[in-house]
C-alpha cells in the first residue's frame, strides 16, 4: 500500500548500492565508506557549510534545546545495560555526545551521508577529558534508507534515533524507511524520530512559505550569507511529511506511536515508535512538561 504522506512522492531515489570498501579500522572506530544515491545537492549545506547549520544550533533557532531535554529524559528511561543505538543522519553529534557518554551502551553507530560530518562526530564523542568511551562505535557514511534497507542479517537495535534527517527524503523513501526500521528494531525496542513535520493540511507550498517567513524575521542573528543558504536549502530540499499522515503511514508499516513533545513553532516535534505487537515503552516515564 502507498500512503502518500500529504506531499508528492518523487522518483530520484534508486535502490541501495552495496559497501564500496572499508576506509579506515583501528583500534575502536571502523568507518564503513559506502556509496550512497544521489542527494540533488540536499546534502551541499553540511557537507560544505557545516558551520552555518552549527549556527543554527548553537543559537537554539531549530529548537535543539527542548529537543535534547526531552531527548535526554527519553533516552535515560529507556536504554538498558547492553543496549544497542544507532543514530541516522548524526550530523556531528554535538548534543548526543555527553548523554551517549553516560549510557552502559553495548554499542553505538552513527550513520551519516555526508562524508564530511562523520570525523567531527567522532571527534566529539571522543573530546571528553574522561577518554573514549567504553563501548564500540561504528561510524557510516551511508543513506539511511540505504541502512534501513540493508538485506539480512543485518544486526539489530534496540534504541534507534533520526533527528532532523528524514525530512530530506521525499514522500516514498519515508515510507519505505519507516517500512524498514522495522527489521533493524529489536523486538523491545524504540524509535525516536525529531523532525519538522507540516501541520495536518498544510501544502508544502504553505510550510515552506511559513517557515522561511520564521527564518526571515527572527533569524537575524544569522550572517546575511547563512540565512540566504537556509533559505535556499529549506526551498530545494525540505520536504517534512504531515503530522497524521505520517503516523498512519508508520501504523501501515507496524508501528504504535505517541508524539512525545512538539516545540512552540507548530513544526519541530519528537515521535516515539515502538512495534505495535510490543508494549508502550513510555508506560510508567515522567513526561510531564513535554507537551506532547
Ligand atoms: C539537519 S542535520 C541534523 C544533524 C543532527 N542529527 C542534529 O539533530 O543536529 C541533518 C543531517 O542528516 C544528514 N542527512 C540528510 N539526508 C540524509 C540521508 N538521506 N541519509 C543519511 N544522512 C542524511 C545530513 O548530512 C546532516 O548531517
Amino acid at each position: 500500500m502507498t500512503t502518500n504522506l500529504g506531499g508528492p512522492i518523487l522518483a530520484r531515489w534508486t535502490a541501495p548500492v552495496p559497501p564500496l570498501r572499508v576506509e579506515h579500522n583501528q583500534r575502536r572506530f571502523v568507518i564503513a565508506m559506502v556509496q550512497h544515491n544521489s542527494h540533488d545537492g540536499s546534502l551541499e549545506l553540511f557537507e560544505r557549510n557545516w558551520r552555518t547549520y552549527r549556527a543554527v544550533v548553537d543559537h537554539d533557532l531549530m529548537e535543539h534545546r527542548a529537543l535534547s531535554d526531552v531527548l535526554k529524559a527519553m533516552v535515560e528511561a529507556l536504554v538498558r545495560p547492553g543496549w544497542a543505538w544507532a543514530d541516522l543522519g548524526c550530523g556531528d553529534l554535538a548534543l548526543l555526545a555527553p548523554l551517549l557518554r553516560a549510557l552502559p551502551l553495548g554499542r553505538f553507530e552513527a550513520v551519516d551521508a555526508a562524508a564530511a560530518v562523520l570525523p567531527l562526530a567522532a571527534a566529539n564523542l571522543e573530546a571528553s577529558a574522561a577518554g573514549p568511551v567504553p563501548f564500540p562505535c561504528r561510524w557510516s557514511h551511508r543513506d539511511l534508507l540505504a541502512w534501513a534497507e540493508q538485506p539480512e542479517p543485518a544486526s539489530r537495535f534496540e534504541l534507534i534515533t533520526c533527528s532532523y534527517a528524514l525530512h530530506h527524503l521525499p514522500d516514498e523513501g519515508k515510507q519505505r524507511a519507516l517500512a524498514a526500521l522495522a527489521g533493524r528494531l529489536a523486538p523491545d525496542g524504540a524509535l525516536l524520530i525529531a523532525d519538522v513535520f507540516r501541520r495536518d493540511g498544510e501544502s508544502r507550498a504553505a510550510y515552506i512559505e511559513r517557515y522561511g517567513q520564521r527564518v526571515r524575521e527572527s533569524w537575524g542573528v544569522l550572517e546575511v550569507a547563512d540565512r540566504q543558504r537556509v533559505l535556499d536549502h529549506l526551498s530545494a530540499h525540505d520536504e517534512p511529511a504531515e503530522r497524521d499522515a505520517f503516523v498512519a503511514c508508520a501504523r501501515g508499516a507496524g508501528w504504535a506511536s505517541r508524539w512525545i513533545w512538539t516545540g512552540r513553532h507548530g513544526a519541530e516535534a519528537l515521535l516515539l515508535l515502538w512495534p505495535a505487537s510490543a508494549n508502550d515503552p513510555s508506560v510508567g516515564l515522567d513526561l510531564e512538561g513535554f507537551d506532547g
